[in-house]
């Protein structure tokens, strides 16, 4: 059955994708195991829909080519925020599908550090809140799509983050799912809006869930 992908001819749209890498020295970091492939998926959606998209991409084992795809390679929360800043203001949609780390360590050594003692304590500092800042500097006619991704308390979460972060939707995954998440190329979600929208949705491919979540973005009132 042909994908049955609304019409987003023109559009332009912002996306976040995979991790980012917090460096520690110069062979180390701290990072997570998103693959990015969610985040690809919605951009290759958007692309056949019609968009143009800027896609901010951590360190990811993916490619994607089009004439309307323009992707910017980043490693830390602060590259990924820098370069979000250069196109929030040209996108009407913006989607965060990146993990982004919370934390980064509050300095990088400049050199290897050298194993010495039992020990090694390493402080880290907060990182900026990609999408809860640009939520603050949203437009009415913009739109901000959030994840969530929960262990427990998975709904009240989400709901919190929505209105937190200025989400007009979010899209809820609990590591709860087998088959979901980090790395698999399937995913089940549930798509939470403003308003009253909430849809669940079973196991699928991350692509043909890309397919839902851009039906939903074009149904919010
Ligand atoms: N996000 C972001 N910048 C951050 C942290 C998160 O842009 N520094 C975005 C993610 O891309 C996602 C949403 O915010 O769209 C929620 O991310 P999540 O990690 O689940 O939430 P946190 O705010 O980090 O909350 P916590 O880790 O405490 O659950």
């Amino acid at each position: 059955m042909a994908e049955q992908l609304p019409d987003f001819t023109g559009k332009h749209i912002l996306i976040t994708a995979g991790p980012t890498r917090e460096a520690i020295d110069p062979v180390r970091y701290i990072s997570n195991h998103s693959s990015g492939k969610m985040g690809y998926a919605i951009a290759e959606s958007f692309l056949k829909a019609g968009a143009e998209v800027v896609l901010i991409s951590g360190p990811v084992a993916l490619s994607l080519n089009h004439s309307a795809l323009h992707i910017v390679d980043i490693e830390s929360a602060a590259q990924m925020f820098q370069a979000c800043s250069l196109y929030f203001e040209w996108a009407d949609i913006a989607v965060f599908a990146a993990a982004v780390a919370d934390y980064r360590p509050e300095t990088t050594a400049e050199l290897k550090i050298k194993k010495a003692g039992d020990n090694l304590n390493i402080r880290l500092v907060r990182n900026i809140d990609i999408a809860g800042e640009f939520g603050q500097l949203k437009k009415p006619a913009q739109l901000s799509i959030g994840f969530a991704l929960e262990t427990d308390h998975e709904l009240e979460n989400a709901r919190q983050k929505l209105t937190g972060k200025n989400f007009d939707l979010i899209i809820l995954n609990s590591t709860n799912d087998t088959g979901a998440t980090f790395g698999h190329d399937t995913n089940k979600i549930r798509i939470i809006g403003r308003g009253n929208m909430d849809q669940t949705l079973p196991l699928k491919l991350k692509s043909e869930l890309a397919v839902d979540i851009l039906e939903a973005i074009s149904n919010l009132p």
